[in-house]
């Protein structure tokens, strides 16, 4: 007897959860949206004029919607509608068309939306409609950044060597273009790395090249300057510029210690004439040693100024 009717509730809910699966496989086929976060979503199920005393009911979750998020239904005369915490103050219910809107809508709720209406006719039988939703939310892509691959490794005559990055996300590819034609791409579903993608071209080289991080809602560009990059950083450049510069350091010192040896020659027995007057002093009330070093100041001046002078 027990056993009969364990037996005949579980056929039951076989039952039910049958009709169900028909139900949500006759209804619908599954609408789409792909959405960027921050912005506001309507879910328009295409029903018009729901009777103002029908239930509607709007289920949520990540891959099934099993969570009831929206019900809203008429008792004695009046409307009720319950909003789930997790999405309070986000939600809005049409109760003509059952459409739900989703403000601020945010990666936490892509998943499957699915609405039911449950209408009673003035004879029994429950009339159900039902729509399905599935929701990507992703955010604006980031843009990606070329850089020389390896300074050391870059010190080819020929080529030079770039990598393009982009931090990575849901449904992020990344791509190099050559004249608006794609070159490669790449994509990986381990977010936790960034994606790189690289890119050897030839220095005499005058084709375009743009790289482009891409997901469902959103791309950026990149575009890549080979003189900047390839040219003033290749190793060929930058050792003779680094020659350059040394060769033009001593060349200034040469010359510079040509001008002082010149000056000091010059001017030394001129000088000597002049200073008389501090000679007397200094003589007057101190030593030798004290007198060479004040005639040596003064002609430090002197070369000095005449330097600035010309200069
Ligand atoms: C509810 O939906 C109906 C039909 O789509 C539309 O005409 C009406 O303006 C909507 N009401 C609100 C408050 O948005
Ligand atoms: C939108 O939602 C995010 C969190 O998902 C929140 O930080 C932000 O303040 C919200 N913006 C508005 C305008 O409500
Ligand atoms: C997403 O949900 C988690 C936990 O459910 C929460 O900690 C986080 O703040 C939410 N993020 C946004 C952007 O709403
Ligand atoms: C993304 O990566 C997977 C494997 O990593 C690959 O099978 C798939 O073709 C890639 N998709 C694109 C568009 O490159
Ligand atoms: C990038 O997005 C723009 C619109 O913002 C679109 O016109 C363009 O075709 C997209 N480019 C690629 C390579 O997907």
């Amino acid at each position: 007897m027990v056993v009969n009717i364990v037996a005949g509730i579980r056929s039951l809910s076989s039952f039910v959860i049958i009709c169900c699966c028909l139900l949500s496989a006759a209804g619908d086929e599954m609408v789409t949206l792909q959405e960027v976060e921050g912005t506001t979503i309507t879910l328009h199920t295409g029903i018009t004029g729901i009777q103002s005393d029908a239930q509607i009911v709007w289920f949520y979750g990540r891959e099934k919607a099993e969570e009831e998020i929206v019900i809203s239904q008429m008792f004695k005369g009046e409307t009720f509608t319950e909003i789930s915490e997790r999405f309070k103050e986000r939600l809005q219910l049409n109760r003509t068309s059952g459409a739900l809107t989703i403000r601020n809508i945010s990666r936490n709720h892509s998943g499957v939306y699915l609405l039911q209406v449950i209408t009673e006719d003035l004879s029994i039988t429950e009339d159900l409609s039902s729509r399905t939703f599935r929701v990507s939310v992703y955010a604006p892509v980031s843009t990606p950044v070329i850089n020389v691959r390896g300074k050391r490794s870059g010190f080819s005559t020929e080529s030079c060597s770039l990598l393009c990055s982009v931090e990575n996300g849901e449904d992020v590819k990344l791509s190099w273009y050559r004249e608006n034609e794609r070159i490669s791409i790449t994509n990986n579903t381990d977010l936790s790395v960034p994606l790189n993608l690289p890119l050897l071209i030839q220095h005499h080289e005058k084709n375009t090249y743009i790289c482009v991080s891409a997901n469902p809602v959103s791309n950026k560009t990149t575009s890549l300057s080979i003189t900047q990059l390839c040219v003033h950083n290749s190793g060929q450049s930058e050792g003779s510029a680094l020659i350059s510069a040394v060769v033009f350091v001593i060349i200034l010192i040469s010359v510079f210690v040509c001008m002082w040896l010149k000056k000091k020659k010059q001017q030394v027995p001129e000088k000597a004439e002049g200073l008389n007057y501090a000679d007397i002093k200094v003589t007057a009330h101190s030593t030798e040693k004290v007198k060479e070093e004040e005639l040596f100041k003064i002609l430090q001046c002197e070369v000095k100024n005449q330097w600035c002078i010309k200069m």
